[in-house]
């Protein structure tokens, strides 16, 4: 087994990461647990996958286990899912020392990292992560909330787990899809914090080595969120092709998803950056190279205008200036401030 430790002002825990933890996953949950209560929330595909096995492993050390199955997709990711949960959470006489677990994709566990931020001011919080994306990224740091209308994210709470479990089989039933959208924000760890991962993503077979992948990826996140738990600074070094990203995300009214769309913002904004000098040359291509080899595609399918209009609307921009993230080399990144007005400019340079 493989674990690591986040250490925030608010929490401490550890990512524990084992082929085959779904079905011991109790031995590492009860030791944490204050209540007897435990609400497994997870979405209709991943509950046909893996929902019996998390659960009978609760039910066997007599845990009052209810469940919560919501409907897949970012379309759910919305306050009145987050209330269906409060409902099933009442419903079941959940108190304030009881325990949420969120089992699935980063959908799952920003909606329910959200609703055990709020229920009750806060009860416990458990992230099983069954995606890639979820597994290097979503599942660790805090990071809870749901979209609206006008936005991604716009309303949510930091609210660390207690602890993560990361299984590395449950990828085996992903679609090549959503590998490929994880593989996104791997490329981005690449890209703003370690040439020697991007390089070892070049060199390797990714499947063959992803439960190593994961593990350096998580590292890096640890040690960011670690020393900036709230994204007062380092932490948004990891927006990296967020901010171009998001607006794509926005563009297609959520029909790609957010991986293949950091993937399509990191290279918008990285071959503005080169054009501009900020950035050394060839990252460009570097890092289109590595994006096709994990099968993401980055062509960009809406006019440069739109995507800047969009972009200023993005709520990390605050007041009249918008923080970007550039890497000046493969490995290396900084925070870029620029005016909202002339992000447009930036963009098309
Ligand atoms: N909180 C954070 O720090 C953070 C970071 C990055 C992304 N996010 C958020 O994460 C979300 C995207 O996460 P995602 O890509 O995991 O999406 P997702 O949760 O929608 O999962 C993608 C699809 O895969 C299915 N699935 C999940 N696990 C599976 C498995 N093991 N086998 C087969 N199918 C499986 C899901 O049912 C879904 O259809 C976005 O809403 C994004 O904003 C949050
Ligand atoms: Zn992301």
């Amino acid at each position: 087994m493989k674990k690591l430790t986040v250490n925030t002002p608010s929490n401490t825990y550890d990512i524990l990461i084992e082929r085959g933890i779904l079905d011991n996953c109790d031995k590492f949950i009860l030791p944490l647990l204050s209540g007897k209560r435990v609400l497994i929330v997870t979405d209709s595909n991943v509950c046909k996958l893996y929902l019996n096995r998390v659960k009978n492993a609760l039910l066997k050390r007599g845990l009052l286990v209810a469940t919560h199955i919501f409907t897949a997709g970012e379309q759910q990711k919305h306050i009145d899912t987050v209330e269906e949960i409060y409902n099933t959470l009442s419903e079941n006489e959940f108190t304030r020392k009881d325990c949420i677990v969120a089992l699935g994709g980063g959908v799952c566990g920003d909606i329910s990292g959200f609703a055990a931020a709020t229920y009750m001011r806060g009860i416990d919080f458990i992230q099983i992560p069954t995606t890639l994306l979820s597994q290097v990224d979503s599942s660790v740091g805090g990071k809870t909330g749901v979209d609206t209308k006008y936005g991604k994210n716009l309303v949510g709470a930091f609210y660390q787990p207690k602890l993560v479990l990361i299984d590395p089989d449950t990828l085996d039933t992903l679609t090549d899809h959503y590998f490929a959208d994880g593989m996104g924000e791997v490329i981005k760890y690449g890209c703003i914090y370690s040439e020697e991962l991007f390089e070892f993503l070049e060199k390797n077979d990714i499947k063959e080595n992803i439960e190593e992948i994961i593990l350096q990826c998580l590292k890096i996140k640890a040690e960011v969120v670690s020393k900036d738990e709230k994204e007062s600074g380092l932490r948004m070094i990891l927006n990296f092709g967020h901010t171009t990203g998001h607006a794509i995300e926005k563009l297609s009214a959520f029909s790609l998803s957010h991986g293949e769309c950091v993937a399509k913002g990191m290279m918008l904004i990285t071959l503005a950056s080169e054009k501009l000098g900020l950035t050394e040359q060839g990252c460009v291509l570097k890092i289109a190279r590595l994006c096709q080899k994990c099968g993401l595609d980055t062509d960009i399918n809406f006019p440069l205008h739109d995507i800047a209009d969009s972009a200023k609307n993005d709520k990390k921009g605050a007041d009249k200036k918008l923080n970007i993230v550039l890497i000046d080399k493969i490995g290396s990144s900084f925070i870029h401030t620029i005016d909202k007005k002339d992000f447009a400019r930036f963009l098309c340079s």
